[in-house]
């Protein structure tokens, strides 16, 4: 277990094994480490020539202090020109990896907003985050015992409040990582069911008291064919394992908003009989990402009490070849009656969430939010850092916003009317699930969803890039399941909580923003 404390010491002073502190150009530390840049006085620009840190973003260098200053270590990490919250959390994820089996580490990044603290704090935790559950010998850890955020604003309540919350996030995003990177063939449907109903359980028993509790249900395939979600079940049918739709529910007494979270959950995608390139296979364990983001997000907004009430689908299913697959020309009936003919076995994902965004529609929430890996095609438009957001331009506007406050990237999309054409030109079926045309694929992908949110306020993340990070370590992106979209969805969550308007109906807030 590590311990999060906050304190206002000196980092000079203090006695951890190690020190953090961030390098800006041109030879000057950031704030946070004034007392370092005192005690190192005018060896200081020398020093960091000589060991080349620069100040730019991604690098590390570790210097034995000799008794400089009182931790035997010191730790310094590029931080680039600006040192804003996206950088402070890139440059201490960086940090976390190169401080390896410490008994304790002192973080004297900037830190004087909560934004700040929560970015060092996010990024410390993310950053040093590894997979091992499946490694006889874990290697070294990246988890030292205490972890101490030095800050003059320790005292402040903002901050304490800052660094509880983002422990909340990274708790989240750790779990849905956790999940992402399990191997598929233990993460099948009906096990990736039984999960969520398990850390549900387990988050339900210790919430804060008073805290409201998450019910959940899961719909097995006997359940789903009664419900008629053709969707699911066409998807599930060429695997050995059936689908699940896992549904949770939060309903806050206080709430001041509703909303429906749909994610997409194929546990693996093989690309059924339109099978996918071993290339591009392997990874598509990844392909759960959108539904264990609704998951942790709701497990998330129900530990910091968040007063929204949440309808969450979390639509499970893996894309097999078995003798009973979908084909090529079958047409499948979703859960609001609206006839798909299947043409490209592999674009499973819109089949499952038509079924999911139907529930999610008839609990009547304001707004409806899918996020999924839904497409290559996002991937080549974006690269593999960014997500593509599509919906109504309000609710786009808020998940941009909720992304930037998260500190993920993501990027608008169209939903241009075109795409109705499309999306229309089956000759037998209400929709056409694919069209064989590449170009725009991803907004055809975004178009097609849009018919099964019954006309609500809705938003759609594409997140086939952003969740699996294919290469080395960076930031707080550990390789494999960066747990992308979790904090942005808790960023959303939390802004619809206050949006009831607070400047007309609080006084001190209208003074605050009245011209002056
Ligand atoms: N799961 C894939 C999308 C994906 C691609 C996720 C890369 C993560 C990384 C999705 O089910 C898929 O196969 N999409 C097809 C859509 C096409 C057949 C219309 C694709 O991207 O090629
Ligand atoms: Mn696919
Ligand atoms: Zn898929």
């Amino acid at each position: 277990m590590t311990t999060f404390a906050l304190r206002t010491a000196s980092p000079a002073k203090t006695k951890a094994e190690a020190v953090v502190v961030g390098v800006l150009p041109e030879g000057r530390l950031a704030p946070g480490a004034e007392d370092v840049a005192a005690a190192y006085g005018r060896k200081l620009s020398g020093l960091l020539a000589t060991i080349g840190a620069q100040g730019r973003p991604g690098e590390v260098a570790k210097v034995p202090t000799g008794g400089t200053i009182a931790s035997p270590l010191l730790v310094l990490v590029g931080l680039g020109e600006d040192p804003d919250p996206a950088a402070v959390r890139r440059a201490a994820g960086n940090a976390a990896r190169a401080v390896t089996n410490a008994a304790s580490v002192a973080l004297a990044l900037p830190a004087d907003s909560p934004e700040l603290v929560r970015a060092v704090v996010e990024g410390y935790r993310l950053g040093g985050y590894a997979f091992t559950s499946y490694k006889s010998r874990p290697g070294a850890s990246t988890t030292p015992g205490e972890i101490v955020v030095l800050t003059p604003a320790a005292r402040r309540s903002e901050i304490t409040a800052a660094v509880e919350s983002a422990q909340v996030v990274v708790d989240a995003v750790t779990a849905a990582r956790d999940w992402v990177n399990t191997p598929p063939a233990d993460l099948t449907p009906p096990v990736f069911a039984d999960a969520i109903a398990a850390a549900v359980k387990a988050a339900n028993k210790q919430l804060p008291s008073g805290g409201t509790k998450i019910r959940t249900t899961v719909l097995d395939e006997e359940r789903l064919a009664e419900l008629g979600c053709g969707g699911l079940l066409a998807v599930g049918a060429g695997s050995a394992a059936p689908p699940r739709l896992v549904e949770l529910t939060y309903r806050p007494k206080d709430a001041v908003a509703h909303i429906a979270l749909v994610g997409k959950g194929i546990t693996f995608d093989s690309g059924g009989l339109w099978i996918k390139p071993a290339a591009s296979m392997g990874t598509m364990k990844e392909d759960m990402a959108g539904a264990a983001a609704v998951v942790q997000a709701t497990i998330a907004a129900a530990r910091l009490g968040l007063p929204v009430r949440l309808s969450v689908f979390a639509a499970l299913a893996e894309n097999m070849i078995g003798d009973a697959a979908m084909r090529p020309g079958d047409v499948l009936t979703t859960y609001d009656g609206t006839t798909v003919e299947v043409s490209n076995t592999d674009a499973e994902g819109r089949l499952v969430l038509a079924d999911a965004l139907g529930r999610a529609v008839e609990a009547e929430p304001d707004v409806v939010v899918d996020i999924a890996t839904l497409t290559g095609h996002m991937v080549m438009a974006l690269g593999d850092r960014i997500a593509g957001v599509m919906g109504d331009d309000e609710v786009v506007a808020a998940l941009l916003a909720a992304a930037e406050a998260a500190g993920e990237d993501a990027w608008p999309m169209p939903l241009p009317e075109f795409m109705d054409e499309r999306i229309h030109s089956s000759r037998i079926a209400d929709l056409a699930q694919y069209d064989g045309v590449r170009w725009g694929g991803g907004l055809f992908a975004g178009a097609f969803l849009r018919e099964f949110t019954g006309g609500l306020p809705w938003g759609h993340l594409d997140i086939a890039g952003p969740t699996f990070n294919k290469g080395g370590p960076n930031g707080h992106l550990a390789s494999g399941a960066t747990g992308y979209g979790v904090a942005t969805l808790i960023e959303l969550l939390r802004a619809r909580s206050t949006a009831t308007d607070a400047a007309a109906t609080d006084p001190a807030d209208a003074a605050a923003s009245a011209p002056s």
